[in-house]
């Protein structure tokens, strides 16, 4: 026998790891970075490494009290009560929550183009389909109300991405507010806040409690994981914040204790570990402010903790600065053959990073002034950009 028709979907494409790189090329790890998965360069929470240690003599048991622990704890952080909180196998098993808990046969979502592959996975696992808005690289992939609105056809789920991967743009809480206001009563925007630490903007989470002079809404969810500001990507923790009339709804749709004991233990720490999401943070603003003022190419400003940049061949430029040790995200399979993603990295490594990409682009004649390969000074990259 086979498994169901899969025609239809597609196989996540993550960023390549240090150990598969240094194999397929025969070399040692330790002479690569890997900048290529938006991972936290100064690892996980120290204060999670200890609570992890503590915890493996109990994982015999279920983790029922450190699930209830750390959905009070997170409740807590964002003032809304334990029901309005999903704990998950990472931002990941929040969205598949989420369809869980709203998708009946052939209702379609709505996702940005280019932008995260799982949104459309999810949907489909749940036997939805997928329709797809456009965020335009002329307009630096600018999130607003009208891009979403325009392409709007009553899906029963809307993915806004803030800040967007592999952008870096965000959209402002209004235009958030008023995608949700135009569009159906059974249509459920959903704010992805994977990055959401490295942005200097309030969460969309305001727009469920109605805070900051918003009306509390029941047709908002925000996703936010552990992976990226506190460094628990290994472990798989995210949640989902969803509207106070949602909160039954978990109990029919979750897997049951859908994060582990050593992931809630993780959480319950790293939660309080201010100092290392300070830090990284920091880290992050440094990088990106490095990346924009010294790559030769055009690097879109970003709020994430990774930076989009025009490199023209992303293929070759990829391919080229990985022999030489580097690895960062090839944006192909985002639809953008023109570009790569590079991850935030310590300052040593956002440098080596940097320094590396401008002799490949010198050496590929992709050089600074003519990130599109076309030979033509690109002294205005905005008019330029439509031309790779
Ligand atoms: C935009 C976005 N959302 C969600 C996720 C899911 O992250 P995780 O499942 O590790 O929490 C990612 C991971 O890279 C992401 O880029």
């Amino acid at each position: 026998m086979q498994p169901r028709d899969l025609s239809d979907h597609v196989a996540y494409e993550a960023g390549r790891g240090i150990e598969e790189v240094a194999r397929e090329l025969g070399r040692d790890p330790s002479e690569f970075v890997k900048l290529a998965s938006n991972e936290n360069p100064h690892g996980p929470s120290p204060a999670a490494v200890v609570a992890l240690r503590e915890a493996a003599s109990s994982v015999s048991s279920y983790p029922k009290a450190a699930h209830a622990d750390l959905t009070a704890a997170i409740a807590d952080r964002w003032s809304v009560t334990d029901e309005q909180i999903w704990l998950a196998n990472g931002g990941d098993g929040a969205l598949d929550y989420l369809h869980r808990a709203t998708i009946e046969p052939d209702d379609t979502v709505l996702v940005p183009n280019p932008g995260f592959a799982y949104y459309g996975m999810s949907a489909r696992f749940h036997h939805g389909d997928v329709r797809e808005y456009a965020l335009e690289r002329e307009d630096d992939f600018e999130q607003t109300a009208e891009t979403v609105l325009d392409a709007y056809d009553d899906e029963r789920i809307v993915f806004l991405t803030s800040p967007h991967n592999p952008s870096g743009s965000t959209i402002p809480l209004a235009d958030v507010e008023r995608i949700a206001d135009e569009t159906d009563e059974e249509t459920l925007a959903v704010v992805d806040e994977a990055y959401g630490e490295f942005a200097d903007r309030d969460s969309a989470v305001a727009l469920l409690e109605g805070d900051d002079g918003f009306d509390a809404r029941d047709d908002v969810a925000v996703v936010r994981t552990f992976s990226k500001a506190y460094g628990l990507a290994g472990v798989r923790l995210g949640y989902a914040v969803v509207p106070d009339e949602w909160g039954d709804a978990y109990t029919r749709v979750n897997t049951p204790f859908a994060a582990s004991e050593l992931a809630c233990r993780a959480g319950l720490a790293a939660i309080d570990d201010d100092e290392h999401v300070n830090r990284t943070v920091q880290t992050t603003e440094n990088s990106r402010a490095y990346m924009r003022e010294h790559i030769d190419a055009h690097v879109w400003e970003s709020e994430g903790n990774f930076a989009l940049v025009d490199v023209g061949d992303a293929s070759s430029v990829a391919e080229t600065m990985q022999g030489r040790g580097v690895i960062v995200r090839d944006c192909t399979s985002f639809g953008l053959p023109g570009c790569i993603r590079i991850t935030c990295g310590t300052d040593d490594e956002t440098e080596r990073a940097v320094e590396t990409l401008n002799e490949v682009l010198a050496d590929l004649g992709l050089a600074a002034g003519d990130a599109d390969g076309d030979g033509a000074t690109d002294t205005d990259i905005d008019a330029e950009v439509t031309d790779t």
